[in-house]
């Protein structure tokens, strides 16, 4: 995810300030690198934030137009050279982007063998070039920016500029957000309305699969196809604080919601369907070490530690390789066994958790191959380990970690492919998990849309001091990040429990004031869930639980049930976990609390 903003005005105002200015409100997308081009002025890229971008601007930088961005790397490392605005061969044709071009080697090849020669590893950078090469042809701008965007496969939200006609702006939509803004004499386009909202309140949403041609009196919206669409433009009320959180009330809700983009996004141009495996680069390089390990030791902190149990049952069963699972905080002072054909795979959200960062140290000392999965591009872990794989969620900006998790659940399903593929996995098993993954994204939507029967419900309980979470096998962690999400921002008392333990201890606390959330879906341990369920009713404990679309077995025994799609066992967690996201979201919002900073955590913990 990155931040956009282009500007064309006819009315004086210096087209350098307003972007400098409008940037600032979309730092949250990220901001590993900035730059921006004025084509009266040049370039200016930097890594680093709108601050470092501004320090590097001189005084005469001016002009009428221009487009200017804010990343946050998915391909290639955080640096200048891969810092946005790319630039054509003949240095003409100017892009921002935000999203990633599922055919960039294909179509960067193609422009190779045509003569092309490019300065970054970014899978953008492909994009002026193809427009260039169309320009030759149609010469016509509108024309090759069509012919090139008809091209690319892939998400993107795109900016671009010729300067054989500067006052002109292009902006594209496909899966990543667009907003134009509609000024006096001016227009804008950006990843959301914040930057827009000093200057003008009028806007136009672009939809998937829409262009629009901008000039400072004017803008047209077509289709990919050219086809023209009469859209009139709408006031938004929203301040820009709300606009940055797409019109939610809390960052938290609005990554819940992403969860469908971010499995797309995770997933795209890495998994080979008719193959039944998975393209990961990271790994791919590693790929001869890979076959040799016997033993992998996941190492994480929080959440990323909890996707880590998952991948763990994953990987046994598919690929056959022992796995344990460790806390960071624990790997790093204890005298682990590791050797070089063992495995110690981070993962981490931020890629700055001290914890799993010393916890690599440790490893690579002890000469084993260490690898990440790691969502933030260039953060220290991904400097240090021998390879990793990038998990493209897009920056998260709630403390309490939430598309990040489910990010983690389909890297992990991405690597099982490839390991279990590199040894016991049929092909017909890799092509069955492969189909699933694909439909989860649609499965996700389908229980998406029914987040207000989850908020009821969790109004219903909020009174409640104290939540007992059980779930078995593959949905244990789930559970466990069920009261991990409840604990972290409603700051009550819930316990995450497997349910075959539950008779050791907790079902001693259970009363008719002790609810539990029992997560049950149609898999392996069904029955087994199904047996503590009733153990709990058997103590007058208020049960809500979550099963398989369906079912007629656990409405007879639960108070309130929430319903999920079938998918195969070891996918189910990516569907679950989300309405428990959603409880956890809306009992914190019910009690007034700051659900995206709650009091005493950090996003990033870089301290012992
Ligand atoms: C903190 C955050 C959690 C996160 C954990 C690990 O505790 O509040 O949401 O799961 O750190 O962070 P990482 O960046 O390593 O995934």
């Amino acid at each position: 995810m990155c931040g956009i903003f282009a500007y064309t005005g006819s009315n004086g105002k210096n087209a350098a300030k307003v972007l400098l200015d409008g940037l600032v409100s979309l730092e949250y997308r990220g901001y590993d690198s900035a730059g921006i081009f004025i084509p009266e002025a040049g370039v200016i890229k930097t890594p680093g934030a709108v601050g470092a971008l501004r320090k590097k601007v001189p005084k005469n930088f001016k002009g009428k137009s221009g487009i200017a961005h804010l990343r946050w790397a998915t391909h290639g490392e955080p640096t200048e050279k891969n810092a946005h605005p790319h630039w054509s061969g003949d240095k003409e044709i100017w892009v921002v982007h935000n999203g990633i071009i599922e055919n960039w080697q294909e179509l960067r090849a193609k422009l190779i063998s045509k003569g092309h020669t490019f300065v970054s590893d970014s899978d953008s950078e492909i994009i002026p070039h193809l427009v260039e090469e169309h320009l030759k042809k149609h010469k016509n701008f509108e024309k090759a920016a069509l012919a090139a965007l008809n091209e690319i496969r892939g998400t993107f939200g795109i900016a671009m500029q010729y300067k054989g006609e500067p006052d002109k702006l292009i902006a594209a939509r496909m899966g990543s957000p667009i907003v134009i803004g509609v000024g006096k004499n001016e227009r804008f386009i950006a990843s959301d309305a914040s930057p827009i909202l000093p200057h003008t309140k009028k806007v136009v949403f672009l939809e998937d699969g829409e262009v629009a041609i901008l000039t400072p009196d004017k803008h047209t919206v077509l289709k990919l196809n050219a086809t023209k669409i009469q859209r009139e433009p709408e006031e938004i009320e929203w301040n820009a604080e709300q606009a940055q959180k797409g019109g939610h009330e809390h960052f938290m809700l609005k990554e819940i919601l992403e969860a469908p983009l971010v499995v797309e996004d995770t997933m795209r141009g890495r998994l080979i369907l008719n193959k039944g495996t998975s393209k990961l680069g990271g790994l791919d390089k590693v790929e001869k070490k890979l076959k040799e390990i016997d033993r992998i030791i996941i190492v994480a902190c929080g959440t990323a530690y909890l996707a880590g149990l998952v991948g763990e049952y994953m990987i046994e069963e598919f690929a056959g390789i022992p796995v344990e699972v460790e806390l960071a905080s624990e790997f790093r002072y204890r005298k682990p066994v590791v050797n070089k054909r063992t495995a110690v795979l981070a993962i981490s959200q931020s890629g700055e958790t001290l914890d799993t960062l010393e916890a690599i140290r440790e490893a690579k000392r002890q000469n084993a191959l260490t690898l990440g999965i790691v969502n933030t591009v260039g953060s220290t872990i991904t400097r240090e380990d021998d390879s990793g794989v990038y998990n493209h969620a897009g920056p998260e900006i709630s403390v309490a970690s939430t598309k990040a998790f489910i990010s983690q659940l389909v890297v992990l399903a991405l690597m099982t492919l490839f390991l279990g593929r590199q040894r016991k996995m049929t092909a017909a098993q890799g092509k069955e998990i492969a189909r699933e993954l694909k439909k989860l994204p649609g499965k996700l939507k389908a229980i998406l849309e029914n987040e207000k029967a989850i908020e009821t419900l969790a109004k219903k309980y909020s009174h409640h001091r104290d939540f007992l979470f059980l779930g078995r096998k593959y949905n244990y962690p789930v559970a466990l990040e069920g009261a991990l999400k409840l604990k972290e921002i409603s700051y009550i008392h819930a316990e995450g429990y497997g349910a075959g333990e539950m008779k050791h201890g907790p079902l001693a606390m259970i009363d008719e004031n002790f609810p539990t959330f029992a997560v049950a879906p149609h898999d392996s341990v069904y029955e087994k869930v199904l047996s503590a369920i009733q153990q709990v009713r058997a103590r007058k404990g208020p049960v809500i639980a979550l099963t398989t679309e369906g079912d007629s077995e656990v409405q007879k025994i639960a108070d309130d049930v929430i319903y999920v799609p079938q998918t195969i066992e070891m996918l189910s967690p990516i569907l679950n976990v989300v309405p428990l996201q959603l409880f956890a979201y809306y009992f914190a919002k019910e009690k007034g609390l700051n659900v995206d900073r709650p009091r005493n955590l950090a996003k990033s913990v870089t301290v012992e």
